[in-house]
C-alpha cells in the first residue's frame, strides 16, 4: 500500500490502513450479528461510495439479510453542494421492516438526513445507520449513527469507496488530503 498518492491536482497521504479498516468493519459485523440477527433486517447501501464497506460488512454477517442499493449524491469536487439530488432505487416495501442504512461517510449529514426522512415515509419499524467514517465536527444536521467505523477529522478523504472526482474509490486504504500549510 503506497503511503502517498496523487489524484489529478491533489496529493493524499495514507491515513487508515486496509488492515485497520477491515478490522473495524469486522467488529461492526460482530455487533450486528448479536443485535440484528433475529430482526430480519433490510440493508440499504448508498451508492456509489458504500460498495466496499457494504461488501466487507455483509460477507461477515452470520445470517441472511436482504440487501438493496440506492443512489443519491450531493457532492462535487471536495466540498458539499449542500443539496441532495433525487433518490434512485428505493423500490422495496419497507413497511414494518428493520432498515439498516450503510454509508461510506457522513459529513454535513445532509445526505443521510434526506435519506432517513425518505425511508420514514415508508413506515418501517426501525431505522439504523452504519457509516464507515463520521466527520462529527462537520455535522449541520442532528445525526447520531448507530454503528461507526471511524470518527475522522474534517478533512477530505479518498479510498475504500470514497472518491475525489470519481477517482480513488478502489484504493485499499483511506487517504487524506495533504496539508501543505506547514510544508
Ligand atoms: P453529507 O451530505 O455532507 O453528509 O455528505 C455525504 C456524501 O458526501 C458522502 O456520501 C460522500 O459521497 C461525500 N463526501 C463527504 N465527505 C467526503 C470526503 O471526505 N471524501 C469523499 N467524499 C465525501
Ligand atoms: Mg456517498
Amino acid at each position: 500500500m503506497s503511503r502517498e498518492i496523487q489524484i489529478k491536482d491533489k496529493e493524499f497521504e495514507l491515513f487508515i490502513t486496509e488492515e485497520k479498516i477491515r478490522e473495524r468493519i469486522h467488529r461492526i459485523a460482530g455487533r450486528m450479528n448479536r443485535e440484528l440477527k433475529d430482526k430480519n433486517p433490510l440493508f440499504i447501501a448508498v451508492l456509489n461510495g458504500s460498495f466496499l464497506f457494504a461488501a466487507e460488512l455483509l460477507r461477515h454477517l452470520n445470517f441472511l439479510p436482504e440487501i438493496s442499493f440506492v443512489k443519491l449524491s450531493s457532492y462535487r469536487g471536495t466540498s458539499s453542494t449542500g443539496e441532495v439530488n433525487d433518490l434512485i432505487g428505493l423500490n422495496e416495501d419497507l413497511r414494518a421492516r428493520n432498515v439498516v442504512i450503510l454509508e461510506d461517510i457522513i459529513d454535513t449529514g445532509i445526505t443521510i438526513d434526506f435519506l432517513i426522512k425518505d425511508v420514514k415515509r415508508h413506515n418501517p419499524s426501525s431505522i439504523k445507520v452504519a457509516t464507515l467514517t463520521f466527520k462529527k465536527q462537520a455535522l449541520v444536521k442532528p445525526v447520531d449513527p448507530d454503528y461507526i467505523g471511524f470518527e475522522v477529522p474534517n478533512t477530505f478523504l479518498v479510498g475504500f469507496g470514497l472518491d475525489y472526482d470519481q477517482l480513488g474509490r478502489n484504493l485499499n486504504g483511506i487517504y487524506k488530503l495533504k496539508d501543505h500549510r506547514n510544508a
